[in-house]
């Protein structure tokens, strides 16, 4: 048989070497021909077989999503068949098996690897099942042989139910990985263990005993106090397979891949987040051939600019930070440490994060810059003060950046001498945690005064906006977060779309219910967080400005509604209380910003009025979509999945609902369905 992935070669001990190749993609994963090929080179007379790659990164990436997700049910059947016989072949097979691994190994590549014999590793390795977190589940034995080897609750909690990836240190002591040695090393240790002058004597485990089954049943407990097994049945049906060993992975696999699954969505979710991760990377390649952007300053050191500075210091980049109030510079370094400290992947990166933040109680740091963010208050005279300010001493290259949540980019630039030089990037709050950053598309580059007689120099000034532009989205990359592309207009997208779903929240207040109920309303359809608590997240005083902003976009759709959302925002804001940077808002908070509630009520809810909550989350969600269609028809982003992405990466969105233009698409296709039955 000739093989068109894998390349093999018999040595002269007899042992096989199959390294995998998959043609025609960049990483490696698993599909239907990489499994025949594997079924037939492990019937190969030989004394030994051992795996590896022969891509330039990483050992396998997983089950090839791609076919995978384009797949009739009946076909997601065979693939899951063939792949668990020609794994379970593997695994009984009398001669050792090897996997050497250099990088990831995730998904189907480590249930390949688990089942050999010995997986051999390089320091940089990370191995993970990840799975669960497209609503499926590892269905090629990677749930028995992880079981196996390393017992139930170690196997459950940190490699199925997490779906999290390990690091190879970890996963040596987890017992997942036979050893860890330096990648020059691999060859001869698989050497030695098939000379067997290295003796490894794991036993295997009972897959499933009682002991098992009482460990799954109290991590169901506490998982259902977590996770809704309506919203992700995934995790359940690990802990199904564990309770029961009769159910069927291929059953439970075709069961959670269904037309409209949860499964369906997250897959979807997966390939927009690749698609954004693209936008950057092609922008990565756009700004390789310039000179790399070095030092960032950031003005305001507030609850935005303070979480950018440590994003961009842990990143590596020289980061200046100043701010008008000399407290606020205090406080943002106690919270950048507590960052670098709880995220550094090690010490030098942790030394690298803390040398390169720097409070500059001067502000001496906008003169050098290479790009200097703005994310002092948002009012537009303050805004267009600084930057007309900034302009005067920035450094001629330097890219003019402005983190405001409502207020237009051109207006702000209105004041400027060179309008071209402002670029609008939108961050999330938390900026440490959330994915997403808005970029402002220049659709339409502001006109320079003088320059609108000189057709040349009007042109150059486009030019170099939309160079900047392209600039700034490589930069959003470089920090490890998402660019969506969106128009200048008001509110951009996520803010645009969630100011329905806040202040339709704050008016329900306004009509008595109780901010628990509707925040526990919204997570049970499934949002990241209630309206009540974002509000609280975001700081009432932003909400109020943006709000205010939004009003003329608002107004037509709820004007009476928003007006009552308005009055109880006032008067919040001016009682001083401001949200969680303030520890009151809507609810209290605690130091860490942990809301200081009887946790118990989101449960008590749940339990008391599914019906009430239902509706209520009907009145958060409705306006969502409404709003979303719009911003659409209005070319605010370019497309739906653009806006699904950027809402569930920017305002937490519940993923396995697809995002807003495709939860309203299968509402309707579903009512369609329901009507056509009906009618037969
Ligand atoms: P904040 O009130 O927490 O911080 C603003 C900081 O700017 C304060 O420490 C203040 O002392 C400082 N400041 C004011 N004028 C200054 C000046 N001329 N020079 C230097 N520092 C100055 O506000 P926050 O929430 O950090 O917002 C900052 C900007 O980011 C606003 O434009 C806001 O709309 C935007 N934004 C806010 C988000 C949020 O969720 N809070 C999300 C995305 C954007």
């Amino acid at each position: 048989m000739n093989y068109i992935h894998w390349h093999i070669q018999i040595d002269n001990q007899d042992i096989l070497w199959a390294g995998l190749d998959r043609h025609g993609k960049s990483l490696n994963t698993i599909d239907v021909t990489v499994l025949n090929e594997l079924s037939d080179i492990i019937e190969q007379r030989c004394k030994g077989i051992v795996f590896f790659s022969l891509k330039k990164k990483g050992f396998i990436a997983g089950a090839d999503i791609d076919t995978f997700s384009h797949y009739s049910e009946a076909e997601v059947e065979n693939f899951i068949q063939l792949g668990q016989a020609v794994f379970d072949k593997l695994a009984n097979l009398s001669i050792p098996t090897i996997a050497l691994i250099d990088g990831f190994c995730l998904g189907g590549g480590l249930e390949l690897a688990l089942a050999c014999q010995y997986r051999i590793v390089t320091e940089k390795t990370v191995i993970g099942l990840p799975e669960v977190q497209l609503g499926i589940i590892p269905a090629w034995g990677g749930v028995k042989r992880s079981i196996q080897l390393m017992g139930t609750f170690k196997a459950l909690t940190c490699l199925l139910l997490a779906g999290k990836k390990i690091t190879a240190n970890k996963a040596l002591t987890l017992g997942v990985v036979t050893i860890v040695v330096p990648k020059r090393q691999l060859e001869s240790a698989a050497i030695s263990i098939l000379q067997q002058s290295v003796k490894f004597t794991r036993t295997a485990r009972a897959y499933l005993n009682l002991s098992s089954i009482v460990i799954s049943k109290t991590i169901r407990f506490f998982l259902q106090r977590r996770v809704n097994p309506q919203h992700y049945p995934a995790p359940y049906t690990i802990l199904d397979l564990v309770e029961n060993s009769q159910e069927s992975e291929v059953a439970v696999i075709k069961k959670l891949t269904a037309p409209y699954s949860t499964a369906r969505e997250l897959i979807r979710v997966f390939y927009l987040k690749e698609q954004l991760k693209h936008l950057a990377s092609d922008n990565n390649r756009l700004l390789s051939k310039k000179k790399a952007r070095q030092h960032i300053h950031i003005a305001g050191a507030g609850t935005m600019g303070a979480d950018i500075a440590a994003v961009c210091a842990l990143k590596g980049f020289y980061v200046t930070l100043s701010d008008i109030n000399f407290e606020a510079l205090g406080k943002a370094l106690v919270r950048a440490k507590k960052y670098f400290d709880e995220h550094s992947r090690n010490k030098f990166e942790l030394q690298v994060a803390n040398d390169c933040f720097t409070l500059d109680f001067e502000a001496n740091g906008i003169k050098k810059a290479d790009i200097i963010i703005e994310a002092i208050v948002e009012n537009l005279n303050v805004k267009q003060t600084f930057f007309k300010e900034v302009e005067k001493i920035a450094k001629s290259t330097a890219i003019l950046v402005t983190n405001t949540s409502s207020l237009s980019i051109k207006n702000i630039a209105a004041t400027m001498q060179k309008k071209h030089r402002l670029v609008g990037i939108h961050f999330f709050n938390p900026a440490t945690k959330m994915p997403l950053v808005e970029v402002i598309f220049p659709k339409q580059p502001p006109k320079e005064s003088d320059a609108a007689r000189n057709k040349t120099e009007n042109s150059s000034a486009k030019s170099i906006h939309t160079e900047l532009f392209t600039e700034t989205l490589a930069f959003v990359s470089q920090i490890g977060k998402l660019p969506v592309p969106v128009k200048d207009s008001p509110g951009f997208l996520v803010n645009r779309v969630l100011t329905p779903y806040l202040l339709n929240g704050l008016e329900l207040i306004g009509k008595g219910i109780e901010p628990e109920k509707i925040d526990a309303a919204a997570q049970n359809f499934g949002m990241l967080m209630g309206p009540i608590e974002l509000a609280d997240t975001i700081g009432l005083d932003v909400c109020l400005a943006v709000a205010n902003n939004l009003s003329a976009v608002d107004a037509e759709s709820n004007k009476d509604g928003s007006l009552i959302a308005l009055r109880i925002l006032e008067k919040k804001v001016a009682e001083g209380k401001l949200g969680k940077k303030t520890r009151s808002g809507f609810f209290r908070y605690n130091k860490r910003e942990r809301k200081i509630s009887p946790w118990l009520s989101k449960i008590t809810w749940q339990k008391q009025s599914m019906f009430e909550l239902e509706k209520i989350a009907e009145k958060l969600i409705t306006p969502i979509i409404l709003e979303a269609k719009l911003c659409l028809e209005e070319g605010v982003v370019e497309n739906k999945d653009l806006l699904d992405a950027a809402m569930i990466f920017g305002a937490g969105f519940a993923p396995f609902r697809g995002g807003p233009m495709q939860y309203a698409a299968n509402l309707s296709l579903n009512s369609v369905n329901n009507r056509e039955k009906s009618e037969k």
